[in-house]
């Protein structure tokens, strides 16, 4: 069967092409990279690392959407591209440190460390948003990031959450105070995010829970004073 890949390459003037592959029935997509790589096109750059779903770093898109290559077994005619919104080094190899730089901005960690008891049940709040993989998939599904390259995204605010959840964490306020700028107000909701999540993870409900903590500390959705009721909410309803 054949495939074709979205080839990219700045050797002299950077260039953007398509070449259709054919690739062996019955293999993953990586394992179908590899087999390009070695049979026929030496050039052909992608990232990979554990081939078991496990290190984040094989993510591309297919068809459009954002798949892991060694979990994806691919179908005659798919199309593979680089993740979106991240800059591309070669080929489908992109460069990651922007959308990890989201994790330093949205200072998604422990800020104060308190004495806790944790239940089991606390364990399993926050036991999902803790297996990320940082694919950056949800990144490059997010449609934020074509109008506010400045959005903190989906897997920064999950990890937020992660902390905020998390009853070790003894100053909640910090990590609600980091993320109003370009965070979760800017969220549309879409759920594309937790569509693309190879772990399972909900980065929308996360965002929405994150919403609600904020509001307890008294931030509110800046665009609701620009919102038209068609009548004044003040008016003594
Ligand atoms: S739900 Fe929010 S963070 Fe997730 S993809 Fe949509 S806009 Fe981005
Ligand atoms: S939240 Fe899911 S899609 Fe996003 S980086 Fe983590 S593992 Fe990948
Ligand atoms: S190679 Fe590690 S997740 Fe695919």
């Amino acid at each position: 069967m054949n495939i074709s890949i979205q080839k990219f390459v700045r050797d002299k003037e950077p260039q953007r092409y398509i070449r259709e592959y054919e690739i062996p029935d019955n293999s993953t997509l990586l394992s179908a990279l590899q087999h390009i790589k070695a049979i026929d096109d030496p050039t052909l750059t992608f990232g990979a690392g554990c081939r078991s779903g496990i290190c984040g770093a094989c993510s591309v898109r297919v068809n459009g959407r954002e798949e892991l290559a060694c979990s994806y077994m691919p179908k005659h005619g798919d199309h593979i591209e680089p993740l979106k919104y991240h800059g591309i080094k070669r080929d489908l190899m992109v460069d990651k440190s922007r959308a990890k730089q989201t994790l330093k901005t949205s200072t998604a960690w422990l800020h104060q460390s308190q004495k806790a008891t944790i239940t089991t049940k606390d364990e399993k709040l926050t036991e999902l948003q803790s297996d990320c993989i940082l694919c950056s998939s949800c990144y490059s599904a997010c449609p934020v990031f074509a109008v506010n390259p400045d959005f903190l995204g989906p897997f920064a605010l999950t990890r937020i959450y992660r902390y905020t959840a998390d009853p070790r964490e003894g100053d909640i306020k910090s990590s609600i105070d980091a993320i109003q700028s370009d965070g979760v107000w800017d969220c549309t909701l879409c759920g594309e995010c937790t569509a693309v999540c190879p772990q399972g993870i909900d980065p929308k409900m996360d965002i929405t829970m994150l919403r609600g903590t904020s509001s307890q500390y008294g931030y509110m959705d800046p665009n609701f004073g620009n919102m038209n009721f068609g009548f004044d909410p003040n008016a003594g309803f």
